[in-house]
């Protein structure tokens, strides 16, 4: 039996880009494995509030002490939380939205990367706590990035997936698809998902 956490964030839902190719990936990984289970947390159509003030003081209360509204927060932050921990693998279907990830993504991620929870400080610098596990990127963009020194989506996912300890982190980029060579692009993700050899 295994479990995938499907993290998606695409505005267009089901007909995103990065949503069709995770659901290729999805698609192979249950013709292996049938009993696979897919937790999808969708961000689009269940929006995680940005991390503010409330959310802080909220995981610094202890349990005793916290409101209904606390308990609500720290509930879903613990929630979200055990999704990772429990997943034998991500599938994080990641547009690139104004160079960077979209805000759902971030804000998924802010409520992920937890003091003394997923990553602690140690007199060597930060530590990720989170078991690794095999991560799968769908990135998707409209224009050419790669080597071109302005990608801070894919950059970024990789810095702050290590942070929390997943470093074995595998990316599948289509690029320029709003370009004319689209179709290119996205049969090469395509052929790339149908490559990979699952563990
Ligand atoms: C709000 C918004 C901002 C975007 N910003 C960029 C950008 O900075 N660079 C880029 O190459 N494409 C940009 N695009 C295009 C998307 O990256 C492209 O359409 C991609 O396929 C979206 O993936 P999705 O279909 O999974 O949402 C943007 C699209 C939207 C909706």
């Amino acid at each position: 039996m295994s479990r995938l956490l499907f993290v998606k964030s695409s505005v267009f839902g089901e007909g995103g880009q990065s949503s069709k190719l995770a659901d290729r990936l999805i698609q192979r990984w249950r013709a292996q494995t049938p009993e696979v289970e897919v937790i999808t947390r969708d961000l689009v159509s269940q929006p995680i509030a940005h991390f503010d003030m409330t959310a802080i003081t909220a995981l610094s209360t202890p349990a005793a002490d916290q409101t209904p509204v606390q308990k609500e927060i720290v509930a879903l932050s613990d929630q979200l939380i055990a999704e990772v921990q429990d997943a034998d693998a991500i599938i994080i279907a990641a547009p690139m939205y104004n160079f960077a990830v979209p805000s759902q993504l971030k804000a998924w991620f802010d409520q992920i990367a937890r003091n003394g929870v997923t990553f602690r400080y140690t007199e060597n610098g930060p530590e990720g706590l989170l078991k690794d596990k095999p991560v799968y990127i769908l990135a998707t963009r409209g224009g050419m990035y790669h080597d071109a020194g302005l990608d801070y989506q894919v950059p970024w996912l990789k810095l702050i997936l290590g942070f929390v300890g997943l470093k074995n982190v595998h990316v599948i980029m289509a690029e320029g698809l709003n370009m004319s060579d689209a179709d290119k692009s996205i049969a090469e993700a395509q052929q790339a998902i149908d490559s990979i050899v699952f563990n």
